[in-house]
């Protein structure tokens, strides 16, 4: 069964400053992936561990939320048929060294933290993280 969903993505500030935006975004389009909403941000600190609040006390939530706040990203939320997981397909693994073939991060990615892209990995952290950046007003319909 198919269903229509939303999920975040992000250019992480590494894909930003090696200039992938539009790799990323070439990629999105080219996979059937409606673009709804996008911008750019320079999170502070505080607001990367707010939305990595659910890795606070892993050993590597220091450094992912200094990684994420040490220049822009560009948030955006896909919509699609079952966009979530074809959305975490196309990135492919946390750890590029064990991610498919082809994926965003398996050729971008330079490390298991600077690697590239951001996904929500299912539909309640999906709604969390969309509404940690967008409000009604800046989602198209
Ligand atoms: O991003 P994804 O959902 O694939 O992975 P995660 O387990 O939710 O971790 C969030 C982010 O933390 C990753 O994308 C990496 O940037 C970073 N991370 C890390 O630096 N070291 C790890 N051992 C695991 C994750
Ligand atoms: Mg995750």
């Amino acid at each position: 069964m198919t269903i229509m969903e939303r999920t975040l993505a992000i250019v992480k500030p590494d894909g930003v400053s090696r200039g992938l935006i539009g790799e990323v975004i070439k990629r999105l389009e080219g996979s059937d992936f409606k673009i709804v909403a996008i911008k750019m941000l320079h999170l502070t600190k505080k607001q990367a561990e707010g939305f990595y609040d659910v890795h606070k006390g892993k050993p590597f939530f220091e450094s992912l939320t200094d990684f994420m706040s040490s220049g822009p990203a560009v948030m955006m939320i896909l919509e699609g048929e079952n966009v979530i997981a074809r959305y975490r397909e196309l990135m492919g693994a946390t750890h590029y060294k064990e991610a498919a073939e082809g994926t965003i991060r398996r050729e971008f990615a330079t490390d298991i933290e600077k690697n590239v892209v951001h996904g929500s990995d299912a539909p309640e952290t999906a709604a969390f993280e969309m509404t940690y950046y967008f409000n009604n007003l800046e989602i198209v319909s």
